[in-house]
C-alpha cells in the first residue's frame, strides 16, 4: 500500500509527494495542538485529540488502501493522484497513528484512572499487534526497503499488513457501535473500500487472462 516498485513522485508543491505528507504532518499537529489549546492538555483535550487522530487515520488509511482499485476501474485525474500518491497518504496514515499513541500515552500517565475505563489489556494487545505492523509498513515503505527485502517478502507483509490494519478499523469502530449508530459508517466505507478492491482484483484477472 505505500511504497511502490515504481519510485516516488518528486515533491511538487503542497499536494504531491514528499510535499503531500509534510502538509498532512503538519495540518495533523496543528489540529492537535487546537484542540489541546482550546480543550486544554488534560483528560478532555487529550480524549479530543485521540479520537480526532482515530478519524484521519481512517481516511489516510482508505484514501491509500483504495488507490489502486480506484483508478483501476475509474481511471481519471482524481484516483491518478491517488494512485501517484498513495506511498505518502499510507505514511501519513502512520504519522496520523504515532500522534494518536503519543496522545494515548500522555493520557495513561495523567489520568489512568480515565484510561483503563476507555480501554483494557486485551485491546491494548490486540491494539499493540496493530501498530507493529504500522510500524513495519512505515519502516518498508522506502525503495531501499523493497529492494532490501525483495518484492515477494515485501508484497506478502503489505499484504499482511493492510488486512490487519484494516479489521483493526472495523473492530475499534465496530465495538463502538452501541454507543452512537454513527459508528456503522467508518465500518460501512472499510467493507465498500474491501469490495472495490475484490471487483479491481477480478477485472485484473480478467484482462491478464484475456491478454
Ligand atoms: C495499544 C493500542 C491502542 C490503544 C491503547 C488505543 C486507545 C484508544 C482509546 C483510549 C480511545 C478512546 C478515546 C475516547 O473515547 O476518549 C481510542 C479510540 C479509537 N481508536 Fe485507538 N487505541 C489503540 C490502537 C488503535 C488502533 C491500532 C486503531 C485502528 C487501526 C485504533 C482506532 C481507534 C478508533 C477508530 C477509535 C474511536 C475514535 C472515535 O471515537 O471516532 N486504535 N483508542
Amino acid at each position: 500500500m505505500m511504497a511502490t516498485t515504481t519510485g516516488t513522485p518528486a515533491t511538487k508543491g503542497w499536494a504531491e509527494g514528499w510535499g503531500l505528507f509534510w502538509t498532512l504532518t503538519v495540518a495533523m499537529a496543528a489540529m492537535a495542538l487546537s484542540f489541546l489549546f482550546v480543550l486544554g492538555w488534560g483528560t478532555d483535550g487529550y480524549r479530543m485529540v485521540i479520537r480526532a487522530t482515530a478519524r484521519t487515520s481512517l481516511v489516510l488509511f482508505l484514501a491509500a488502501f483504495a488507490a489502486s482499485a480506484a483508478f483501476k476501474l475509474w481511471p481519471g485525474p482524481v484516483t491518478h493522484w491517488l494512485r501517484r500518491n498513495r506511498r505518502q497518504l499510507g505514511l501519513g496514515f502512520a504519522m496520523s497513528h504515532f500522534i494518536h499513541a503519543l496522545v494515548i500515552i500522555a493520557l495513561w500517565k495523567t489520568d489512568p484512572g480515565v484510561f483503563w475505563v476507555l480501554t483494557n489489556p486485551k485491546s491494548i494487545v490486540t491494539g499493540g499487534t496493530a501498530y507493529v505492523f504500522i510500524a513495519l509498513l512505515a519502516a518498508t515503505s522506502f525503495d531501499r526497503m523493497v529492494k532490501a527485502m525483495g518484492p515477494k517478502a515485501w508484497a506478502r507483509l503489505h499484504w499482511w499488513g493492510v488486512w490487519i490494519v484494516a479489521l483493526s478499523f472495523i473492530f475499534t469502530n465496530g465495538k463502538r457501535i452501541p454507543v452512537s449508530g454513527w459508528y456503522a459508517l467508518p465500518v460501512a466505507l472499510v467493507v465498500a473500500v474491501i469490495v472495490l478492491r475484490v471487483v479491481a482484483g477480478r477485472k485484473r484477472r480478467q484482462a491478464a487472462a484475456l491478454a
